[in-house]
């Protein structure tokens, strides 16, 4: 994977973010999310890559753009898989809160699990842990296998969980083991990432999110040394049948970093729509100028670099799809 891509990407996500800012706290997630992808599609036009979209809006027939299969890049650069998530938060941009991102990861092809629209069981943790825990361990040996590996005692480690309903018996477990807890409102990738990052409080994320987001947040992992355990958790006939279309032959079985992102090189970059555990959201300056806050790294070298840019907005890119500002100001 060229090193240069990493700068083309996150040209990508910026304009994504860019691109949903505008709507934020607005009440209107899918506005949120369409401006976002048409952003980041039509950015993708000038990266130097023939990618696919493995993991993106979904299938051919219900999204119209970064959908599963559709060739994305200018067709110059390296064969690659690209997992795409305009808006990783819609919900969370809609509201005004925090935590929501544009995400993309782009690895050799064929090395991206094409993951269903699932719901997915997550262990993800940093460089010291990775390869040291077992996601079908029951949670207070996991809490004390690092508790001893990185030498904190219990009520020093820090979990991160997303706040639902589902995970109230996780929840319970680690509150009676005496560990610090963070609570998620939304964006998982952002929580699994933050178990891995050096200077981040983090030790473990656990609990179910979405299974794309799995594969997004393992892509991250692998950049930084850190480890994603995934489990897949089809809940109907139809669910357990797309994993197989998906060539998932047993979807019950543990998924290792290796089934979720390969062998080969990966790239990730995140660029923050709203503030959240370790980007700034997008800040409007003025009429005419806004900042974005952009993480990229890439696993051949594990540099994690973090890329401020204040942008010029006349100037930017926007496709047709996408309202005018003065449209959006005055719905
Ligand atoms: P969206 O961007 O699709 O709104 O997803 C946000 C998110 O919080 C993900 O980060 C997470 O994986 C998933 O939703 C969890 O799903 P649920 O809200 O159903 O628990």
């Amino acid at each position: 994977m060229e090193r240069e891509l990493t700068l083309e990407i996150v040209r990508v996500t910026e304009l994504g973010a860019l691109a949903a800012a505008r709507w934020v706290g607005r009440g209107d997630k899918n506005a949120a999310d369409e401006a976002a992808t048409a952003a980041i599609r039509s950015m993708f036009d000038s990266v130097s890559i023939d990618g696919t979209v493995v993991i993106g809006e979904g299938e051919m027939d219900e999204a119209p753009m970064l959908y599963i299969g559709e060739k994305v890049g200018n067709g110059l650069g390296p064969s690659a898989d690209v997992a795409v998530d305009p808006l990783e938060g819609t919900e969370v941009v809609a509201a005004g809160l925090s935590n929501a991102q544009a995400v993309i990861a782009v690895a050799d092809k064929g090395s991206l699990l094409h993951a269903p629209d699932i719901y997915m069981e997550k262990l993800a943790c940093g460089p010291q842990l990775a390869g040291k825990l077992s996601i079908t361990d029951p949670v207070g040996i996991t809490l004390n296998k690092a508790s001893q590996i990185t030498g904190k005692s219990l009520s020093e480690l820090t979990v991160m969980v997303l706040d639902r309903e589902r995970h109230a018996g996780l929840i319970s477990e680690l509150r009676k083991a005496g560990v610090r807890i963070k609570l998620l409102l939304h964006g998982d990738v952002a929580g699994a990432i933050a178990a891995a990052l050096p200077d981040n409080d983090v030790d473990l994320y656990l609990g179910s999110g979405g299974a794309p987001e799995g594969v997004l947040a393992a892509a991250a992992l692998k950049c930084l040394g850190g480890e994603m355990q995934g489990i897949l958790l089809p809940s109907t006939p139809q669910e357990v049948q797309r994993c197989l279309q998906m060539g998932i032959a047993d979807p019950t079985r543990v998924l290792s970093m290796q089934d979720m992102v390969g062998s080969g090189d990966v790239l990730f970059a995140a660029t923050g729509v709203t503030t959240g555990e370790f980007l700034n959201g997008v800040r409007f300056i003025g009429s005419d100028h806004a900042e974005t806050h952009s993480v990229i790294m890439r696993a051949q070298s594990r540099t994690i670099r973090y890329i401020k840019s204040v942008h010029f907005l006349p100037k930017k890119q926007f496709p047709a799809e996408i309202p005018a500002w003065e449209q959006v100001s005055s719905l």
